[in-house]
């Protein structure tokens, strides 16, 4: 019997949410430390932000405090959506709008009209976008959809912060998690891009590269600053997060 379960990426995500803010995943950590000093210099209070698989809000709430005036969150996980309303609720309420949108719809530009989309599009309807953040989600996403999604939502000038797991590390590895209830790994949908790919596509639909930064677990005693998880991940890269402007 195998010891994991794979699932349609929702799915997965619904039972994740449970344990996804407290397992102590080693490239949330990564990914903690590349956006406290990408995200701040690209938001003023009259920003507007559409987030891309925002999760339960790990970010969303960081686009809060660092003074966003708007925040579109979307994402198609009820579990984790209801995780990141319940963060919402003490503090952001009137400044984080939250949609149920599968983001696989954006097959081509502007044709989401599934899932909530439509809803989502009519919300963006007259206002101008000043920048898509989408952390850890790519891995899950054919690269035209992601692509499709942030050119449909993000005009010329707009920034595109996106962060994901390293080609190096996916070539080994997916996300995933340890149900404890069964034992079993529960692995959502995933598929490892390479950085040509990723710049590639990213150029067919007019961003262009500002930055791009590479990081994983150097040493066994940079490891220890990671928690018990990054030992088996030493020398591997394992995050990177690159910086687009839409051109
Ligand atoms: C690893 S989590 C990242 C969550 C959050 N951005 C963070 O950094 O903590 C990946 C997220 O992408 C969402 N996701 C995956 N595929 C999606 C799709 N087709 N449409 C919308 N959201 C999707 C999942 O539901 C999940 O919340």
């Amino acid at each position: 019997m195998s010891n994991h379960d794979h699932l349609p990426t929702s799915q997965a995500y619904d039972l994740w949410s449970t344990v996804y803010d407290t397992d102590g995943n080693v490239l949330q950590k990564l990914d903690d430390i590349y956006i406290s000093t990408a995200l701040p210099p690209l938001i003023t209070p009259n920003t507007t932000v559409v987030e891309l698989g925002c999760g339960t809000g790990r970010n969303t709430l960081k686009l809060v405090e660092l003074g966003a005036g708007k925040v579109f969150a979307v994402d198609n996980s009820k579990g984790m959506l209801e995780k990141l309303c319940e963060k919402v609720k003490t503090g952001g309420e009137e400044v984080v709008e939250v949609f149920e949108v599968d983001l696989s719809t954006f097959a081509s530009e502007g044709t989401a009209v599934e899932n909530g989309g439509g809803e989502f599009k009519k919300a963006l309807e007259g206002r101008e976008v000043n920048g898509v953040l989408s952390t850890l989600v790519l891995e899950h996403l054919a690269l035209p959809a992601f692509f499709a999604a942030a050119a449909s939502i993000l005009p010329v000038g707009g920034w595109l912060l996106l962060t994901n797991m390293h080609w190096d590390m996916g070539s080994i590895s997916s996300a995933g998690f340890l149900d404890t209830t069964t034992g079993k790994k529960v692995k959502p949908v995933s598929m490892n891009h390479t950085k040509e790919q990723i710049l590639e596509e990213a150029q067919r639909w007019g961003f262009v590269v500002e930055g791009v930064e590479e990081a994983g677990i150097r040493d066994e005693e940079h490891a220890r600053a990671f928690g018990r998880r990054a030992e088996k991940w030493v020398g591997v890269l394992m995050h990177v997060g690159i910086l687009f402007r839409r051109v």
